[in-house]
């Protein structure tokens, strides 16, 4: 007999054994599942006798439960505690007492908890309403409403948190947060500022300083007097004179384009293009008109500095081979976009602590009250959106002298 046709003899009796195997499995399963529901719906004595008025009236949320009218008819003493009241005084009133109402014809429970009229608790089910204490002081409060139908009315329930002290540290974090961005903004400016000096004094004196000895020199060279040595040891001079100028002139360009005081952020978003092609060998297209980006000091250099980090990052973490930037004003923005076909930012790449470059660049939009997208592009690359108002930053400051 094959081995095949043996297993198939065998089948029959096997089956019969998982059969009657999962058969008391099975019934052993249900007997123990019927034991521990039997378990659960048969608690401890001790259980059993807890009264659940107990448990509203020591409950530390306060609870309330009022008619179809919005007139108290159960107040907890946790209730009595946050209204600055008590219990008796609750009793009989009208909610409008103790929930600021939303409009004049504020009448049922339900009014005082409109939908979509400012639900913020950490629950889909709770509302931000205002509460009334006994002495007029009105209080933030998170609450929810459910009702019941008893002897063939409604009656509610509403189970309310007073968040004064969420209240007060969250308008402290937004205080914070706003001194934190008028810092940073504040620094931003002093950067830029002391930038602008020691590119100009670098320029102005050290350059002037360069550009005269070397006329000396020209003038020493013309003098057919001198010995070859002192001839070679001019020639030496003159072009370390040349590498000096060179280098300030970079380093004075790094700091602060001329272009950007100068001729305008047109000139300077070429100018950086220019340096960023030549040095990296990525193509970058500017698409732009000069006239649209006459724009003041502020803009401008916020601009160029954003335009500038972006660059930076393609050069180092997009492995592209082009660059499109595109700036256009339209209705009074303008909105600048920066597309890379590289491999593309991920999420959290924007999440790194240690990363200033995508922080800075969102610090300066939203410091000119504009907003900016960042996203990885269709088809693959990276894509920067911003759009910032300009109505206010249209005027040309007067050239630095
Ligand atoms: N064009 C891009 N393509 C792909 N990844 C990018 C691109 N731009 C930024 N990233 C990713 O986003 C991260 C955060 O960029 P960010 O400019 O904030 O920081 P960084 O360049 O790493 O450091 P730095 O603080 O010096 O700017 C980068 O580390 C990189 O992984
Ligand atoms: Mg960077």
């Amino acid at each position: 007999m094959t081995p095949q046709r043996r297993q198939r003899c065998r089948t029959p009796g096997t089956a019969v054994l998982v059969v009657s195997f999962l058969g008391g499995y099975c019934a052993g399963q249900a007997a123990a599942a019927l034991r521990r529901a039997r378990a659960v719906r048969r608690p401890p004595a001790e259980v059993r006798r807890v009264d659940g008025r107990r448990i509203v009236h020591s409950a530390s949320d306060a609870i309330l439960s009022i008619d179809e009218e919005a007139v108290i008819v159960f107040a907890n003493p946790a209730a009595a505690h946050m209204f600055a009241t008590s219990v008796a005084n609750m009793r009989g009133s009208s909610l409008a007492r103790f929930i600021q109402a939303p409009g004049r014809d504020t009448k049922l429970p339900l009014d005082y908890f409109p939908a979509g009229g400012g639900r913020a608790g950490r629950r889909a089910t709770d509302y931000a309403v205002t509460g009334i204490r006994a002495n007029g002081q009105l209080f933030p409060i998170e609450g929810s409403i459910s009702s019941i139908e008893q002897d063939g009315r409604l009656i509610y329930t509403v189970i309310l948190r007073d968040v004064s002290e969420r209240h007060l540290v969250q308008q402290k974090l937004a205080r914070s947060h706003d001194q934190l961005r008028q810092l940073s903004s504040a620094l931003q400016t002093i950067r830029e500022e002391e930038r602008t000096h020691i590119a100009r004094e670098l320029h102005d004196d050290l350059g002037q300083l360069l550009a005269s000895l070397r006329m000396d020199l020209t003038l020493l060279r013309q003098n057919n007097h001198l010995p070859d040595a002192s001839g070679r040891l001019l020639d030496g001079m003159e072009s370390n004179l040349l590498t000096a100028i060179t280098s300030l002139r970079r380093i004075a360009t790094n700091l602060r384009p001329r272009a950007l005081d100068e001729g305008g952020l047109y000139f300077a978003l070429q100018g950086l293009r220019d340096e960023f092609v030549e040095r990296h060998g990525i193509a970058c297209v500017l698409l732009a008109e000069e006239a649209e980006l006459r724009l003041d000091d502020a803009a401008s250099t916020a601009i160029f500095r954003i335009v500038q980090e972006a660059l930076t990052n393609i050069a180092r973490h997009a492995e592209a081979t082009s660059v499109v930037l595109n700036l256009d004003r339209s209705d009074g923005e303008l909105l600048v976009t920066i597309r890379d076909d590289g491999r593309g930012i991920r999420s959290e790449d924007m999440e790194k602590v240690a990363s200033l470059g995508l922080i800075g660049m969102r610090e300066r939009v939203w410091a000119l009250h504009g907003e900016i997208a960042i996203s990885a592009d269709e088809p693959p690359g990276t894509r920067i959106d911003i759009a910032i108002p300009v109505s206010d930053h249209s005027h040309v400051e007067a050239p630095a002298s």
